[in-house]
């Protein structure tokens, strides 16, 4: 008879462990705490306490509530006290051998129907549970950071897991009121899986030096609205650990794209291990301070001011919404604007302008022909922007200008702060791009600036990530409403990746990843096939009534 779950016991009080215990102290289990030494068990209690204490000062629990979970929480360094305990969880480091020497010791201690869990980010449970001596109840429960407040569980089941085991470890986070998605034992599960190939992209993307820090993490914030851009994120996360969790999912599914960008493990050789160092991707006031102070790296975005070239007069061409949004940035700048429908044959009415936009039909051919055109018409200096969101180059090469021609990538109009990506091409004259940045600033926008690679920095970021969820589906191994579970409450993103994928249309997704694809010729960056098969089904999301789901009122 498996055991009903009464008793926790708790292995590692650090910052995982103390959250667990808390989370089942708190619904009413009792709760055996190890730790190795009585200052590391103090230090454990400490978070737990001061965790609660935060919890009353919200209100969110009274005085009485408190002392009861604090009362239910046993603290030893003796594995024998764990004795009676009806699961024990580790939360240990991230290192295997330790691990398994813990699930060893326990073998010997608890009961033969007690359920052995990990906590792991990244290690095989499989491998874990081949070390025991009973290898069916072991199970991996993976909680998010930080435990008490997180909803989402993975709970993680090897090939022999008892049935019976998952079952009740589901029921069980759902009494501790989580949302419990059970999958198989692969690398990084859901959340991380799709989290960290993202985040090691966005390393190489700073490495390279396509863009800035600020500009790659404010693109991420405003361009897809997540809470936090990716290299803010692993400053949270810890360097060294996103490094660690990175080398086992490539070890695990040799994806190149795994392998930790080298500049992460020259970050963790220095001891620049993120927000607990005081310095990673950006300095912070002190060793575990949120607040980021400036630096060098601050001083080369934001230092010396460019020089910009003059702009009092910007023709816009075009009739459609980006056209109007462009002409309210303009406005708003103080900047007299000349608005041009794309139907208007004659474009001389701009020919006095210092920069003229076009944004015109989606077509490259149309682009290209309008750039031409305004090429011919424009005084000599005058700056041409293209809103294409593909290359750029190559509509400035159909002019006899393109050191005077810029990119201007506008993102989702409907966000209250509209993000612009302002592309150089390896012509556009650096004046150039500084004038487009303070034009956009001035009129209310946010600009980064990037070079002209596929997908800029938005879409380059966000479309791999995407790709990569349809793969994951496409392999089994977890099905869509479950994975998009993972990345909102595992990650708080404020859309699952296919909720997203059929928001914006499978075809859009399908030709953004191949022009990722045919710049990089990755393997990693393929189309998903069933992607691909979608749209050939005519399965494009919300705007044909179906694409990954069914959308009957679309
Ligand atoms: N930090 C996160 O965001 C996060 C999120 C999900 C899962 N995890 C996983 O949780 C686990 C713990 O991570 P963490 O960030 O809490 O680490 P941590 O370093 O904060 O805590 C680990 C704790 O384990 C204790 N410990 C080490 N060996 C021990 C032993 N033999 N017996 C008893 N205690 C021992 C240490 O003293 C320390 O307090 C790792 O497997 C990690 O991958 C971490």
């Amino acid at each position: 008879m498996p055991p009903e779950f009464k008793t926790i016991g708790v292995v590692g009080l650090g910052t995982m462990g103390a959250g667990i215990a808390e989370v089942f102290a708190r619904h009413g289990f009792d709760v055996v705490g190890l730790e190795q030494t009585e200052e590391q068990l103090e230090l454990g209690r400490g978070h737990v306490q001061h965790s609660t204490d935060r919890a009353r000062k919200r209100a969110k629990l009274t005085k009485a509530e408190q002392a009861a979970i604090l009362d239910r929480l046993r603290l030893t360094t003796d594995m024998d006290d764990l004795r009676d305990c009806d699961l024990v969880i580790e939360a240990v480091v991230e290192r295997m051998e330790v691990k398994r020497a813990i699930f060893l010791a326990l073998d010997e201690v608890v009961r033969p129907d007690a359920v052995l869990a990990t906590n792991t980010s990244s290690l095989s449970v499989t491998e874990l549970s081949a070390a025991t001596a009973h290898p069916r109840r072991v199970i991996g429960i993976h909680f998010f950071n930080p435990a008490p407040v997180q909803r989402l569980v993975e709970v993680v089941s090897t090939v022999v897991t008892e049935p019976r085991v998952i079952s009740d470890v589901e029921e069980l986070t759902r009494r501790l009121g989580k949302r419990p998605v059970t999958v198989g034992d692969q690398a990084g599960f859901i959340a991380n899986a799709l989290l960290f190939g993202y985040l090691n992209h966005a390393v190489a993307m700073y490495e390279s030096r396509h863009a800035t820090r600020e500009d790659i993490d404010t693109a991420i914030r405003l361009g897809c609205g997540y809470p936090m851009g990716p290299l803010a994120l692993l400053d949270l996360i810890g360097v060294d650990t996103a490094c660690q969790i990175l080398d086992t999912m490539h070890r695990q599914g040799r994806n190149r794209l795994h392998a930790p960008s080298p500049i992460l493990r020259q970050f963790v050789a220095a001891g620049l291990l993120g927000r607990k160092s005081g310095r990673g991707f950006y300095t912070y006031a002190a060793a575990n301070s949120s607040v980021v102070v400036d630096d060098a790296g601050t001083a080369s975005a934001h230092g010396t001011p460019r020089r910009r070239r003059p702009l009092e007069r910007v023709g816009v061409v075009g009739s459609g919404a980006l056209a109007s949004r462009i002409g309210e940035v303009v406005v708003k700048a103080g900047i007299e604007l000349t608005q041009t429908a794309d139907a208007t044959p004659d474009l001389r009415t701009l020919a006095t302008a210092d920069l003229v936009i076009e944004a015109v039909a989606h077509d490259l051919d149309a682009k290209t022909s309008v750039l031409a055109e305004l090429d011919r018409i424009c005084r000599d200096g005058a700056m041409l922007a293209t809103t294409t969101s593909s290359s750029v180059i190559e509509i400035a090469a159909a002019t006899s200008r393109p050191h005077d021609v810029v990119g201007l990538h506008f993102l989702d109009l409907a966000r209250p702060t509209q993000l612009v990506e302002v592309v150089s091409t390896v012509a556009t004259d650096p004046e150039v791009a500084e004038t487009m940045r303070a034009m956009c600033a001035q009129g209310g926008a946010q600009p980064v600036s990037c070079g002209d690679r596929a997908g800029f920095i938005v879409n380059a970021l966000l479309f791999p990530y995407l790709n990569d969820a349809v793969r994951m589906l496409d392999a089994h191994y977890a099905d869509a409403d479950d994975i998009d579970l993972a990345m909102k409450a595992g990650c708080a993103l404020p859309l699952g990746p296919f909720e997203v994928l059929d928001s914006v249309g499978t075809d859009v997704a399908l030709d953004i990843q191949r022009a990722v694809f045919r710049e990089s010729r990755e393997p990693g960056f393929a189309p998903a096939p069933l992607l691909e098969q979608l749209v050939t089904a005519g399965h494009l999301g919300r705007k044909s009534g179906r694409g990954f789901r069914e959308h009957p009122d679309a």
